[in-house]
């Protein structure tokens, strides 16, 4: 009965495996390349990746599925899939969050993707390059950052299993080989074991709530979990398909990509720049990555290249999916063609960009802006984006999203829709699933929202 209720123009996955592999490329993006090694940097190394693996199992992939279980349900975008379930207007709010949360991220994700083309080319043709000069260059970064949302909305054009699917079945695969060459050349670096014990043998003693909290929401971010995005892209799921099996496929790329991320990066950091600090924070892959290829004989500037262009492939995929969430929500509520809603997105997102590479150059207008939420002092545009939009609504929108499936609705319909396809979900797997949607999930993210305003202290 649900199925009639689709919009034809809807869309399916082909496969399994384009399904994984769109929702994969999701979840692989800048958030594990560029975001999780510094994170881990600033966190104290193999402590927090301990920490985040456990949180990734105990609270990230509970939440996936019910994300995956409420799209394949209702059939629809996040708004959709709430109204379709018989979510209230309060529930609904929830969905319209992540509509927005996603045009609004994706305005300044596609700043930073826009800054890795520009390395690509820096690295290829070896031109020494101050990242502090070229993010404030406007001319350089704004085009960069447009052609890039550019290259979002042509594959978004291309619908389902045309556009996305295809791209990710192509481009993940890629990603995989790219990340191994360099992962194998960083690690057989003279001295490189340094850098791999401080990622890898955790200092427990390290632990403390705000690596905990740290933790969590890289998580969120990097699974692409609380954005509506697991909700959309399971909307356009056949109902024979194990979501249980899919979902772990995803969180575990997820994570491997992470790790990879960081034997990229820690190992190399330590051989060939010893005096830098890991706890370098944003701009340790932009500012000391470039270095470390410069010292990389031969072919550093090739290696250069391809792991900015690895970057470009892992955030491309994730930029696509961000795109996909409003327009499916403008193809299925607003009954906009997908034409006019990727074209009429993807030139808003254009716009709103503008600020947020205006960020970066000193002194501007976007640069200085300021707010002050709960003593936590916001600077600038870009972080204010960040803050609000991808990482408090991201929290807010996990905990309705739990309180949704597992109080106001009853999760066993929820369970049995998880249960579609495989026999591997009954009995405990499915009770320890219910456990982790009504109790563990909404007191750790209320947890995490006390500690955002504040709460704990610094
Ligand atoms: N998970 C992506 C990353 O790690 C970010 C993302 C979130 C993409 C939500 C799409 C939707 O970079």
């Amino acid at each position: 009965m649900q199925k009639s209720s689709k919009t034809p123009s809807r869309g399916q996955w082909g496969s399994s495996f384009g399904f994984i592999m769109a929702a994969g490329g999701s979840a692989v993006g800048l958030g594990n390349i560029w975001r999780f090694p510094y994170i881990t940097g600033q966190n104290g190394g193999g402590a927090f990746v301990f920490v985040y693996l456990i949180c990734v199992l105990l609270v990230g992939l509970p939440l996936l599925l019910n994300e995956v279980a409420l799209g394949r349900k209702s059939g629809k975008n996040p708004v959709g899939a709430i109204k379709e379930t018989g979510g209230s207007r309060f529930w609904q709010s929830s969905g319209v969050l992540c509509v927005v949360v996603c045009f609004a991220v994706l305005s300044y994700y596609s700043v930073i993707a826009g800054w890795t083309i520009g390395y690509i080319f820096t690295e290829l043709i070896n031109i020494p390059i101050d990242f502090e000069v070229f993010i404030q260059t406007p001319h350089y970064v704004i085009p960069l950052c447009m052609l890039f949302i550019l290259m979002t909305v042509i594959v978004v054009l291309g619908g389902i299993s045309g556009g996305i699917e295809k791209a990710a079945k192509f481009l993940m695969p890629l990603l995989f080989i790219i990340i191994i060459l360099i992962a194998a050349r960083a690690v057989t670096l003279p001295g490189a074991t340094k850098g791999i014990e401080y990622y890898l043998s955790p200092d427990f003693s390290k632990i403390n709530g705000k690596v905990i909290l740290s933790a969590l929401g890289q998580a969120f971010f990097s699974l692409s979990v609380g954005w509506g995005l697991m909700i959309t892209f399971g909307s356009y799921l056949p109902k024979d398909n194990n979501i249980i099996k899919s979902s772990a496929w995803i969180a575990g790329m997820d994570s491997t990509v992470a790790l990879m991320g960081g034997l990229m990066i820690f190992p190399a950091l330590f051989a060939l720049l010893p005096g830098v600090s890991p706890d370098e924070g944003p701009a340790l892959v932009f500012n000391v990555l470039p270095r470390v290829f410069d010292q990389i004989e031969p072919f550093g500037n090739i290696i250069g290249g391809m792991f900015f262009l690895l970057l470009l492939v892992a955030a491309l995929t994730s930029s696509i999916s961000m795109l996909e969430v409003p327009v499916a929500y403008f193809i299925d509520e607003r009954k906009w063609s997908r034409k006019r809603a990727a074209w009429t997105l993807g030139i808003g997102a254009m716009f709103l960009s503008i600020p947020s590479s205006l960020t970066a150059v000193k002194g501007n207008f976007f640069n200085v802006m300021h707010i002050s939420f709960f003593g936590r002092d916001i600077v600038g545009f870009f972080d204010l984006m960040d803050f609000f939009f991808g990482t408090l609504a991201i929290v807010i929108i996990c905990l309705m999203l739990s309180l949704y499936s597992g109080w106001v609705k009853n999760i066993k319909t929820f369970a049995a829709e998880l249960a579609l396809g495989t026999t591997s979900f009954e009995g405990l797997p499915q009770k320890a699933w219910i456990f982790f949607i009504r109790w563990v999930c909404p007191i750790v993210i209320i947890l995490v929202i006390l500690n955002m305003v504040g709460v704990f202290g610094e």
